[in-house]
């Protein structure tokens, strides 16, 4: 039997703070119908002044330790996927790792919003290879401290949150089937954060033509779900629930109708979190997860495209 990926435990944490689209508002010159219209988004979360992106993933790692029934020692390796860590090294797994007391290592990944699909896709080669048995993995992000407040085009969107999956290694049928990785850096100015280490020794902020990301994501989310779908032996056709990156209602709607699965097949909470980048995704499976929308066998494909540009899917049978 081939070694597969098991999806054992899902969890998620949100910070307090909730940022409905009225407040937004008072804060920058927008509507809520703009906001609603153009992106779905009706209120996201802020993280509180000192609690960090490590803080989240923690919160959201030990709910998914509960879900599968486990404790941090039982971990063998820990991946996060974050585009905002809280300092710029170490990484955020390392403290969470100091936190919890997983065991073997511990690093991070940045594909900014497709973060979690290529924190899965890593994950997954560990396991299939035979290098870790159990491995955590977290998509965290703090996004309101990147923003430029002075910038409606791009503060309206985005939030904090975590989300964390168990994996496990397993042989029967359940499990990651394929996954699929892209990068272009070609499009890097598209979406990028104006500041770093080398460059300006500052943290910098968000900067996004939007419009050029959306026409990309249009084009190849449902290109790269397929191809994951196909390195599986499978269609959309087989597709229980798209699990998608959470930016944009409109963005996830043509994906869906592309693919040719219907609305009632898709997990949509970009309403509640907005846009919380390599969080989106584990944040989404998770409150799908708790209201009773999987069952064991359905088949998921999720996928992200984000800053690089970069994007990606991941097929994985429940
Ligand atoms: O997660 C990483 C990947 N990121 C994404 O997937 C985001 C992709 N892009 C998008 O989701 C959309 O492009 C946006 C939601 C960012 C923008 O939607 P859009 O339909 O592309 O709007 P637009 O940028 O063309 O702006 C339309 C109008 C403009 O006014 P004019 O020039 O037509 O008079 C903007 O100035 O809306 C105006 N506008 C706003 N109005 C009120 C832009 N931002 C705002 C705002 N409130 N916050």
């Amino acid at each position: 039997m081939t070694r597969k990926a098991i999806l054992r435990g899902v969890g998620h944490y949100l910070p307090a703070r909730v940022v409905e689209n009225a407040e937004m508002e008072s804060m920058v010159d927008t509507t809520d119908e703009w906001i609603k219209t153009r992106s779905g988004i009706e209120r996201r979360h802020f993280a509180a002044e000192g609690e960090l992106t490590s803080d989240l993933a923690i919160h959201a790692a030990k709910a998914a330790l509960a879900d599968a029934g486990i404790g941090a020692e039982d971990i063998d390796a820990l991946v996060v996927a974050t585009s905002t860590p809280d300092q710029t090294f170490p990484s955020v797994a390392t403290v969470v790792q100091g936190a919890l007391g997983t065991n073997g290592f511990a690093f991070d990944v940045q594909a900014v919003c497709a973060g979690f699909v290529y924190a899965m896709s890593t994950a997954n080669a560990f396991i299939t290879s035979g290098q870790a048995n159990r491995v955590l993995v977290i998509g965290a992000e703090t996004f309101s401290r990147i923003m430029n407040w002075e910038d409606r085009t791009t503060c309206v969107l985005f939030g904090d949150g975590a989300g964390a999956v168990v994996l496990e290694a397993g042989d029967g049928d359940a499990g990651i089937l394929a996954t699929d990785l892209n990068s272009d850096g070609r499009f890097r100015d598209l979406l990028y954060v104006d500041g770093g280490v080398s460059s300006t020794q500052t943290t910098g902020v968000l900067v996004m033509q939007g419009k050029e990301v959306f026409r990309h994501a249009v084009e190849k989310l449902a290109q790269t779900a397929e191809t994951a779908l196909e390195k599986a032996g499978l269609t959309p056709d087989d597709v229980d629930w798209i699990v998608p990156h959470q930016a944009n209602s409109r963005i996830i709607t043509r994906t869906a109708q592309k693919m040719g699965v219907s609305m009632d097949r898709v997990v949509m909470t970009v309403q509640d979190h907005g846009n919380t980048s390599a969080a989106s995704i584990p944040l989404a499976l998770s409150v799908a997860k708790s209201e009773g929308k999987f069952a064991p066998g359905q088949v998921l494909v999720m996928e992200a495209i984000g800053g690089g540009l970069a994007w990606g899917a991941v097929v994985l049978r429940l």
